[in-house]
């Protein structure tokens, strides 16, 4: 796969569909509290945020959708993303919810909608209501999260729009080479949740080592080995001081021995739920 040096935070990457996502935005997951929320999103405004990835799951579409009205941008500078919770699924649900996602976030439209797990019950009927409000405009562009290569296969025996993109869990000790390689072939962008691990991966003394060579920390070389290999990245952080370190990431680059290095530090290890146990729940 050819690697791209990301210059800046604005840069982009292209969807099939035609529209195209910042390569790093700001995720939201469990910011609920309106006064941290407040703080936070205002300081990721600050430092050059325009992305914001939350999900209705996440109880906090209508905070975010009042700070970002406040925050006084202009629209078509900002891409929105929310996630039909695993409650919503099925074709009348995922069109009503989706409705009160759009009232919460006080939007006309929403420029990337994902189905935020696989469900062996609603899975084609979810999939149908996002192709609904994909044809009638009210999203730019729609995909999936936590698919693996059977989902996104069964997905395509009769889906009439292809997802735009796959929101996985992916960072250092779970590189899902084969999945990410099945993406890429079919022009699938790759977005990975949890891009530092949680925590984890955040002690790893090789890429600790690897920080210091660049005089970085070892979140900014793990968000580094995400862009280098045309990742879009969403990591949360509620510390303005992280906020601000984590878009400080396009004044170095990894070299490939680097990358290399961090792609063998994969455990397979998942920090949430296998996708096909979810798959079998809901
Ligand atoms: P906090 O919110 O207290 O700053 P992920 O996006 O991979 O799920 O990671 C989110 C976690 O990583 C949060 O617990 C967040 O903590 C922490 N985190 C985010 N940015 C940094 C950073 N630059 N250094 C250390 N920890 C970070």
């Amino acid at each position: 796969m050819q690697k791209r040096l990301s210059k800046q935070l604005s840069d982009k990457i292209e969807l099939n569909h035609g529209a195209a996502i910042p390569q790093h935005g700001f995720g939201v997951f469990l910011i609920s509290d309106a006064e941290e929320a407040d703080t936070v999103i205002h300081k990721a405004l600050d430092v050059g945020y325009r992305s914001f990835d939350t999900a209705q799951s996440y109880e906090n579409e209508g905070l975010l959708g009042d700070i970002l009205k406040r925050g006084g941008c202009n629209r078509d500078d900002l891409f929105i993303t929310t996630k039909i919770s695993n409650r919503n699924q099925g074709y009348d649900q995922t069109l009503v919810s989706f409705e009160h996602s759009l009232q919460k976030l006080k939007l006309e439209q929403v420029d990337l909608l994902l189905v935020h797990w696989p469900s062996q019950r609603h899975f084609f009927d979810t999939w149908r209501a996002l192709e609904r409000l994909y044809e009638q405009k009210l999203v730019r562009s729609i995909g999936v999260c936590n698919y693996k290569i059977h989902h996104l296969e069964l997905l395509q025996t009769k889906a009439n729009v292809k997802p735009a993109l796959n929101q996985i869990e992916l960072h250092p000790y779970l590189t899902q080479h084969a999945l990410r390689e099945y993406l890429f072939e079919h022009d699938i962008a790759v977005e990975a949740w949890s891009p530092l691990g949680r925590g984890a991966v955040l002690q790893d003394a090789a890429i600790e080592e690897i920080g210091k060579r660049h005089n970085k920390s070892t979140a900014q070389v793990i968000l580094r080995w995400h862009l280098q290999h045309n990742t879009i990245v969403i990591p949360k952080s509620s510390t303005p001081s992280r906020i601000a370190q984590n878009v400080d990431i396009y004044d170095f680059e990894l070299s490939p021995e680097e990358l290399n290095a961090i792609d063998h530090l994969n455990r397979d290890l998942r920090t949430g739920p296998d996708p096909d146990e979810i798959y079998l729940k809901i």
